[in-house]
């Protein structure tokens, strides 16, 4: 199998490590070690300190996917696959499509999300959304039903979606479901960001909960502020469908780490704190970037998303957004993503507002703003 590198993770190899100020990552603040485990209760604590480091379920931890169907209403503990989030759409890719095969995918996107299917031999059309002076980012149903053909067999979407911060509303979604159930296509939702929205209102139901083809993934790389775990999963109603998954998980990781999958307990069991101090910090680093980008209007257009902890502003001046990121990184240590990292025109950039450091990288761009 021949795949394209994943440019994004290159440009993150690049300069993660070695860039003091962030200001692009689409996780929230990591937990450390100890706020976790001060958060555990009784239980999970013994289970964390009678831990065995043996091998685990393959479909993952009992009491962790029992924790997982808390975060949905129509999920059962047999309609969940732990993995790890990136292995959960490889994984599912795999399994829902072959060579030949024509798929929609929301773009611009995390890149996984079309690439392993081009991998595959699929044909890829891509629903992209629009920017609007006024509103900004707006996906549009209609565009996405004219890229539908009678070969198209998945629709992939990601909603909050990476890196606009968009959601669509009940009813968009619904139109979504009954495309593809009229069509009898599948659909691949990336929930990654579920649990992000800034208001609680906008949370739809997984769209594993209302279609009988429909597969989900989420973890807890992002909303939950544990990226380091690598505990995600994917969940379907379709027991063929997780069935096959789940043997195909066999060639990849088997099960999952026994350490995470008990942290990983801990902090589903924690979920109200987590959630509550992952939307504090959000909030107070979208009143600074509102006031950071008022001030500068005439430099950037920016338009408050609704949801996750990434947004993608347009850079007003006559500049290729590439140039300014390199030039910005070198100057002041502030990284941000430049669009055509996700095939996107070099207009545009995506900023991270999920990290506490927020305020000082927000003054060292400042102190370097042309
Ligand atoms: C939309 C989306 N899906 C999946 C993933 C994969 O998550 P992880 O990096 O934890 O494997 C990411 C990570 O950035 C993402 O943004």
């Amino acid at each position: 199998m021949k795949i394209t590198p994943f440019a994004l993770e290159r440009y993150f190899a690049k300069h993660e490590f070695t860039a003091p100020y962030l200001l692009c990552c689409s996780d929230c603040e990591a937990l450390t070690m100890s706020d976790l485990l001060t958060l555990a209760d009784e239980s999970s604590l013994r289970l964390w300190q009678d831990l065995k480091l043996g091998y685990t379920e393959s479909m993952g931890h009992p009491l962790l996917r029992e924790e997982i169907v808390q975060l949905y209403d129509s999920i059962t503990p047999n309609e969940v696959l732990v993995t790890v989030p990136e292995e959960g759409i490889y994984i599912a890719m795999n399994n829902l499509l072959q060579q030949g095969d024509h798929i929609v995918v929301t773009g611009p996107g995390y890149q996984s999300l079309s690439e392993v299917a081009t991998s595959l031999g699929c044909n890829i059309s891509f629903w992209m959304p629009k920017w609007e002076e006024r509103n900004g980012w707006q996906f549009k149903i209609e565009d996405m039903l004219c890229l539908v053909t009678k070969n198209t067999k998945l629709i992939v979407i990601n909603f909050p979606h990476n890196p606009t911060g968009c959601v669509l509303c009940e009813a968009e979604m619904n139109k979504v479901v009954e495309i593809a159930r009229e069509r009898n296509m599948s659909i691949f939702s990336d929930e990654m960001y579920r649990y992000l929205e800034h208001d609680p209102s906008l949370r739809l139901p997984s769209v594993a909960e209302i279609y009988e083809k429909g597969i989900a993934l989420s973890g807890l790389s992002k909303s939950f502020a544990l990226p380091g775990l690598r505990i995600g999963w994917l969940i379907s109603k379709d027991k063929t469908l997780l069935q096959s998954c789940a043997y195909f998980k066999d060639y990849t990781t088997i099960c999952s780490s026994a350490p995470s999958e008990v942290l990983g307990l801990i902090g589903l069991r924690a979920k109200e704190q987590i959630l509550k101090r992952n939307i504090e910090i959000i909030s107070k680093n979208l009143n600074l970037l509102d006031t950071f980008f008022n001030r500068y209007a005439h430099l950037f257009a920016w338009h408050r998303p609704l949801a996750s902890t990434i947004a993608l502003p347009k850079l007003l001046i006559n500049k290729p957004v590439t140039s300014y990121c390199d030039d910005l990184i070198e100057k002041s240590g502030v990284m941000l993503l430049p669009a055509p990292l996700f095939g996107l025109d070099d207009q545009y950039f995506r900023i991270g507002f999920g990290r506490k450091n927020l305020p000082e990288a927000l003054a060292r761009w400042e102190a370097h703003l042309c």
